[in-house]
This record gives structure tokens, C-alpha cells and sequence, in this order.
């Protein structure tokens, strides 16, 4: 990765003046001045307003709007207004309204569109060239979102016929995609493409009592590529739509990396820089790895800028709530930051009074008057002025990669074959085990550049093809370290089982195969025996395990009990300049840390050991070779780290005697001494 080399650090919020009287946009405008906020997005979420009958286009109050945010210093982001078509449309052409697994998703809601209906298509055109007509070279305006959180799938008969358009294009014949899908099996050859169905949700579990056999794997797997296309293309036609007017930069707000629906790598590619939409405290386990695993993600699928265009401020929730402790906005705003984000833009500016997000507290409370959270909103922006020169010119510096497929992720939330072997999961406690002993990683595609990489992690390779397996035989033949893990290579592209030993295509890399498998859905574990040297005492799989043959590899794991007692469980082997690990099974979290542990000392990346709760950011200057760690504490008490060198610290934090003690919540910003570089001690 080369990522931008400089970044102009602000905060932000988003801002709905259609939802508050006029009178009141001054005083928002001003507080926000007054309170250092230099960005705000707008109008995503204000067809009705712009257009209330069709053709009556109202610019007139958002000219209002952004003429008052230009005299207070503030940039605007437009979003065009398309994830809510207004009531009249929708009433004369009902047909736009998508279908859900329930049926018609009726109107009043959000997100009620079908992405392939081509009336919608066209509406789509027509109000974002007026905006985009009106605004694209309008200097108080900086950038475009389009749309807000693509999302979900549509059941319709339009999805239908564009399903089998997409198909055709894809496959050329009706021969090649029944050999592709195998449709020989269960009778299923495709003799016209009318008759393709979209598959049923075999993602989706049925009610008790229903029995349905879930679809051709090939015809699932192209079904969700397809759905996550859809959105691509409606994505495209607004930006050529905006192009034709305006040469501002482009993006997209995204959700969390777990949202399962789009392929976010291939949405990035046509994006001027990425966004996304960052609430903590929704995430299943608190703390700090799930953020910095999205950031990572996201800074890792296209050489942009990324902003978080949604940044949770306070009490959140739509049904029932959930509430932050004092300190943590700082905190989760540093995060950010610190993986590289050039602006947060909190959600929202003032808490609704009506709607569905009543609960998703803004900055303000619904009373509209300054409080506490402004209080430390501008305290905060008052801090990162002090440190802006020290951060613009900083990258996140990684030495190590994660790589991941979308293919192999779709397959495997379509035929999960256990639990244990999630692809997200898998991503995640790879990335855990390295980030958790201070390692910075990007996470990538397997054919990105991985050649600036000590270490390099493939997970959940589960579908893999010739290139894919030849970009990671060059990377280990240069001298890297890869580590793949189990069920590698076991589909192809058309998401059948290739007709190889496994893993398929990296057998011979691996120097071995798969003998073997035994799967236990009840999370069973079975004990390992690790080599001299390598790895902790209770070594164990849980739930998943492969019985390896060896050929050329070296085993540093046996399994100690269980029908596979005596076999390799985990090998190594070499290849060129480099090595290649293979897992055969799904390891505890302990056991991936200890063999990470290994790793990190064989390749020699720099570590620096933290409490659980500490995380450890490293960043560097490029231009001039200086370190600088940011350490920031999740925990509700003190935390102490020892630090070897002496630095000069911009943040939180006393530094005494080689060690650093951060209070609750606490943000530390370290700097190496000019020209050297962090020394480090290993864990
Ligand atoms: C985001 C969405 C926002 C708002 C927020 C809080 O997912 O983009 O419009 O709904 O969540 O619910
Ligand atoms: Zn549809």
C-alpha cells in the first residue's frame, strides 16, 4: 500500500436542517463554528424536501444551508438524496418499492428502492444532475456522498430478468454456465435463460418445520455477486451523472466491514475516497479490535484518503439504547485517527425530536442547548489543532498483511460447513493475534502488491484460482512468510471443488495435503503437541481438523489425540527465499497468539507488549523516516506500559522511568527522537 502522504485532520458532523426551523440553522451554524466543527453532510435524506411534487425542485433552503456553513468556515459534503425516494414517486410507480424475503417492502421506511428498476434509474438521473447541475462547481461545497449505506437484496421479477442479463453476459452460453454450475446434478440443466430463478435465500434460516434443500452452490454464488454488481452499477450511474457537472471528489458512506451483502472492495474501485460509518458500541464484543480491523480493511481497498463519515457520539439505539462512558468519544475518535482516517464526522449534530432515531443521540440533545458531549467535542478539536502538523504527514505503518476474497466469503456464508470456519472470523483473529502484540497490518487482496510485507496471513482462502495461488507462490519465493489456514483452496471460482488434492493449487506450495477432515459442530477441542520451540503448553483446535500428509514440510504441531493422534497438524515448509505455514485446523485464541508469537520472532517484525486492553497504533513519516505510536487505553482503570526509549509525548500520559501509566480511557501520542526509529523490545 502507498497511501496519500499527507491529510488535513478535522471533525465533522451530519446536519439536517430540513428537520429544524430556519431560524434555528444560524445558531447550529454558529455553536458549530464556535466548537470547531469544519465539515458537514447534508441533504442524503432530503428528496421530499428538495422535490415536494414532481418538478417542484426547491433549492432555495439548501442554498440557505450551505451559504451559512461557508460563512462559518464550514465544508460541505452533499449526499444525493436517492436511499429515500419521496412518497409521490413511490405512489406512481409502486414498482420501484423492492421485494424482501417478506414480501413488498412498503413505503415509509428508508432504503425502499430496487437498484435494477430502470424508472428508478432514470428519477435517479434526474434529481442528482439537478444537484449536482447546481452545486458541482460551487465552491462552498467539497465533496459528493452519494447515496447513504447501500444495502440490501431485491426479490423482484426486474432483479429477476436483470439477474439473468447479468448472467448471460457473464457466461456467454446457456452451455457454459450449466457446465460452470454443474446442473447436470438434480436434474437442473438450463435449457433458455428464462427460466433461471433467483435462488431462495439459502443464507437465511427457514421457520421451524420448513425443509427446503438449499440452492446449486454455483447459482447461489453468482447470485450474491451479482446482487452486490447491482449496487456497483447504481453506484456508477450517479457518478457518471455527477461527472458530467462537477469535478469534485466522490465517496460513498459504508457500513461495517461485517455487513454481508456487498462486495466493499469492488464498490471502492470507482470512488475518489472511501468512507464509513464507525458505532462501537454496536459491535457484538466491546473494545477496540473490530474498529481497527474495519479501518484497516477499508484504508486496504483502494490507495485514498478514507473519512469516517458516521462517528458515534453519544447514547445510540433505535428500539432500546446503549450509552458511552465519559471519555470515550475522545478515545474512539483517536482510534480513527490514529488508523489513518482524515476526518470523523460525528452522527448527528442535534438528536432527533421525531422519526425512528429519537434514541441515536446527536452531539446536541433534542433541547438543542450546549452540554457536555459539545464540551469535549470541542475540547478535542482544540487538541488535534496543537497536533495537526504532527499527524498530516503520518501513514500507518504495517509490516504485516491480512488478505482476504469476497468469493471465499460468499461461499462460505452459503455453505458455512462449521460455524468455526467464518471468513470474518478468521480475518479477525489473524489480525487479532498480530495487532494484539503491537504489529501494524493492512488488510488486502490476495493479488495486491504484498511485496513490503515480512508476514503475510491468509485465513480463509476457501476459494482460490491459479492467480491467486501463483501472486502468493512469488511472494514466498522472494522471501516472505505466509500463513494459510484450513480448508484452503477447497472451491473454485464457480464455487465447485476442484478436482486437486487440498488445499487445491497451494498443495505444492504448502508441501502438503489434506488427508483427511473432521468437522464437530459442538465446538469440540483436540489437544496439540507443539515442536522444540515453537508455541505454548495447551495447544489446541476447536471444532475443525485436518489430518495432513507431508510432503516437504516440517510439522510444528501434532495432533496428540483424536483419530488424527500422531498426524501434522500445523507444518511449515520451505519455498525459495521464504516459508509457508499451513493450519489444519481452527486454533484457539491462545494457540494462535503463542504461534504468532513464533512468527513474529522468526521474521523479526517490531512488537511491543501492552495489556489486553491497550492498543498499540504505529505510524510513520515518510519523508522523514520518524516513528510515532499512538497508545490508546479501553480500559475503565489506569493502565501501565513500559516503553524502552525516551520520546516526546504530545498527548495523555506520564512518562517516567521507562514506563508509561494512561488513565481510563486515556489517549498517548509518542514521537521517536528526529531520524531514529522506535526501538522497540519483543513481547
Ligand atoms: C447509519 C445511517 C444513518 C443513521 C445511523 C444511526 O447506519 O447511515 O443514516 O441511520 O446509522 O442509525
Ligand atoms: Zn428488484
Amino acid at each position: 500500500m502507498t497511501p496519500p502522504r499527507s491529510r488535513s485532520v478535522r471533525l465533522g458532523v451530519a446536519y439536517y436542517p430540513e428537520q429544524w426551523p430556519e431560524e434555528r440553522w444560524q445558531v447550529d451554524a454558529r455553536m458549530m463554528a464556535e466548537a470547531g466543527i469544519r465539515v458537514v453532510r447534508m441533504a442524503e435524506f432530503s428528496w421530499s424536501t428538495l422535490e415536494p411534487r414532481r418538478g417542484a425542485l426547491e433549492f432555495g433552503w439548501l442554498d440557505r444551508a450551505v451559504s451559512l456553513m461557508a460563512e462559518n468556515g464550514i465544508d460541505v459534503v452533499l449526499g444525493t438524496p436517492t436511499a429515500a425516494p419521496p412518497g409521490w414517486l413511490i405512489a406512481e410507480h409502486p414498482d420501484i418499492l423492492p421485494v424482501d424475503r417478506e414480501g413488498l417492502f412498503p413505503f415509509g421506511h428508508r432504503r425502499h428502492y430496487c437498484p435494477n428498476n430502470p424508472t428508478y434509474h432514470q428519477e435517479t438521473r434526474r434529481i442528482v444532475a439537478a444537484l449536482a447541475e447546481r452545486y458541482g462547481a460551487d465552491e462552498r461545497v467539497g465533496a459528493w456522498q452519494i447515496d447513504n449505506e447501500f444495502g440490501e437484496r431485491c426479490y423482484c421479477p426486474r432483479c429477476e430478468a436483470a439477474f439473468r442479463e447479468w448472467l448471460e453476459e457473464r457466461y456467454g452460453s446457456l452451455e457454459q454456465l450449466n457446465a460452470s454450475w454443474g446442473t447436470a446434478f438434480w436434474s437442473q440443466n438450463y435449457a433458455s435463460w428464462d427460466h433461471i430463478p433467483l435462488p431462495a435465500a439459502g443464507d437465511v434460516p427457514l421457520p421451524e418445520g420448513f425443509m427446503r434443500a438449499s440452492p446449486s452452490p454455483g447459482h447461489a454464488l453468482d447470485y450474491r455477486r451479482f446482487a452486490s454488481d447491482s449496487f456497483v452499477q447504481y453506484q456508477r450511474l450517479q457518478i457518471d451523472e455527477i461527472r458530467h457537472h462537477s469535478n469534485l471528489p466522490i465517496t460513498h458512506n459504508m457500513r461495517s466491514f461485517r455487513f454481508k451483502e456487498l462486495d466493499y472492495q469492488k464498490l471502492a474501485q470507482d470512488l475518489d475516497f472511501l468512507a464509513w460509518d464507525n458505532y462501537p458500541l454496536l459491535n457484538a464484543s466491546e473494545g477496540w479490535l473490530e474498529p481497527a480491523l474495519n479501518c484497516d480493511a477499508i484504508r486496504g481497498m483502494k490507495d485514498v484518503r478514507f473519512w469516517v463519515m458516521e462517528q458515534q457520539v453519544g447514547p445510540l439505539g433505535w428500539e432500546t439504547i446503549r450509552t458511552p462512558r465519559r471519555g470515550q468519544m475522545r478515545l474512539h475518535s483517536y482510534q480513527m485517527l490514529a488508523h489513518g482516517a482524515e476526518v470523523v464526522c460525528y452522527f448527528r449534530w442535534r438528536s432527533a425530536r421525531f422519526g425512528t432515531e429519537q434514541h441515536w443521540y446527536g452531539v446536541l440533545d433534542h433541547d438543542g442547548r450546549p452540554n457536555r458531549r459539545l464540551q469535549e467535542l470541542s475540547e478535542l478539536a482544540q487538541e488535534l489543532e496543537r497536533i495537526d502538523g504532527l499527524l498530516a504527514r503520518t501513514v500507518p505503518a504495517a509490516q504485516a498483511a491480512v488478505v482476504y476474497d469476497y468469493d471465499a466469503r460468499f461461499a462460505l456464508e452459503i455453505q458455512p460447513t462449521n460455524p468455526v470456519l467464518a471468513h470474518v472470523d478468521a480475518l479477525r483473529a489473524h489480525y487479532g493475534a498480530l495487532r494484539r502484540q503491537g504489529v501494524g497490518v493492512d488488510l488486502l487482496a490476495p493479488t495486491a502488491d504484498l511485496s513490503s510485507y515480512r508476514l503475510v496471513a491468509a485465513p480463509s482462502l476457501y476459494v482460490v484460482d491459479k492467480t491467486v495461488a501463483a501472486a502468493l507462490r512469488s511472494y514466498v519465493e522472494r522471501g516472505g512468510l505466509l500463513v494459510l489456514g484450513p480448508r484452503s483452496g477447497f472451491k473454485d471460482r464457480a464455487n465447485a471443488v476442484p478436482e486437486r488434492p487440498l488445499p487445491a493449487w497451494l498443495d505444492e506450495l504448502a508441501g502438503l495435503e489434506v488427508s483427511d477432515i473432521a468437522s464437530f459442530l459442538d465446538g469440540r477441542a483436540g489437544q496439540l503437541e507443539p515442536v522444540d520451540g515453537v508455541g505454548g503448553a495447551d495447544a489446541a483446535f476447536c471444532g475443525w481438523f485436518e489430518e495432513l500428509s507431508l510432503k516437504g514440510a516440517q510439522p510444528l504441531y501434532h495432533y496428540r489425540d483424536h483419530d488424527f493422534a500422531g498426524s501434522a497438524a500445523v507444518a511449515v515448509n520451505a519455498v525459495g527465499a521464504g516459508r509457508v505455514v499451513y493450519i489444519g485446523g481452527v486454533t484457539t485464541e491462545q494457540t494462535l497468539s503463542d504461534l504468532y508469537a513464533w512468527l513474529v520472532r522468526e521474521v523479526e517484525l517490531d512488537v511491543l507488549s501492552a495489556p489486553a486492553d491497550v492498543e498499540v497504533v504505529r505510524l510513520r513519516k515518510p519523508e522523514s523516516g520518524t516513528e510515532l505510536l499512538f497508545l490508546l487505553n479501553y480500559a475503565r482503570e489506569e493502565r501501565a506500559i513500559s516503553i524502552p526509549d525516551v520520546f516526546a509525548s504530545h498527548l495523555d500520559g506520564a512518562l517516567e522511568a521507562g514506563s508509561l501509566v494512561l488513565e481510563p480511557y486515556g489517549v498517548a501520542l509518542l514521537e521517536s527522537p528526529a531520524g531514529s526509529r522506535l526501538r522497540l523490545h519483543r513481547v
